[in-house]
């Protein structure tokens, strides 16, 4: 999995662009006064530099030490500061809480996807936010990137149905087609799911 993603990291290019993914910047106010964020498979970094420099306190976990190497020259480079986890999100176990939880394009296989939202929820304080672009599983039919394999990618009923299982409040869940300009690799018409879940401050009454 590292050398899968350290290879396609390994260039002097952000390959996913400079700035932040849209759908995390458009919704940023709901975390911008809010203190911690955890970013999910950040990569080069894009999202968390764009979150340290409003002032927010940032985690970036990933499994390639290139990314993050990038990620980390970028932030100094910025003035900021970001914290990095190096690790696959299977072996991640949420030793803190946080404000808000960040994940854009983490092309998980369908086994491990149930995971991303379990651990993003344990991982959140109440009240806190989980903010997600993922590609759907339209996106096979589509030529502007991400895994040329259903298997990695997102079904917006599975995700509904993962959702309703979790201590949270669905404030968005939808499946879209929008048009990326994301470095080289995300460019052109995509198909993509669209996630903010609150965590609630109970636990749901299973009946
Ligand atoms: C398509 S890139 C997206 C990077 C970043 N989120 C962005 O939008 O610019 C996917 C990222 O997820 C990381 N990744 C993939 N599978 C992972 C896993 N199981 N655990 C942790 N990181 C993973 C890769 O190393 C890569 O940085």
């Amino acid at each position: 999995m590292q050398a899968f993603w350290n290879a396609k990291f390994q260039t002097k290019n952000l390959i996913y662009g400079e700035a932040p993914n849209n759908f995390i910047k458009e919704n940023a106010e709901l975390f911008l006064n809010l203190k911690t964020v955890m970013c999910l498979g950040e990569g080069e970094g894009r999202n968390a530099i764009f979150l340290a420099d409003k002032g927010l306190e940032v985690e970036a976990l990933d499994i390639s030490d290139i990314a993050l190497l990038k990620l980390r020259r970028r932030a100094k480079e910025s003035y900021v500061f970001v914290k990095t986890r190096h690790t696959l999100l299977e072996y991640w176990e949420p030793d803190q809480l946080y404000d808000s939880v960040v994940c854009t394009y983490l092309h998980l296989p369908k086994e491990n996807q149930k995971m991303l939202f379990e651990k993003s929820l344990e991982a959140l304080a109440p009240h806190g936010y989980f903010v997600a672009e993922l590609f759907s599983e339209s996106q096979i039919h589509f030529e502007s990137g991400g895994p040329k394999n259903i298997a990695l990618l997102y079904d917006l009923n599975d995700i509904l149905d993962i959702a309703k299982a979790l201590p949270c409040k669905i404030l968005k869940l939808s499946q879209e087609v929008i048009v990326l300009n994301e470095g080289d690799k995300h460019v052109g018409r995509a198909s993509v799911v669209r996630i903010i879940l609150q965590k609630l401050d109970h636990s749901p009454i299973v009946p």
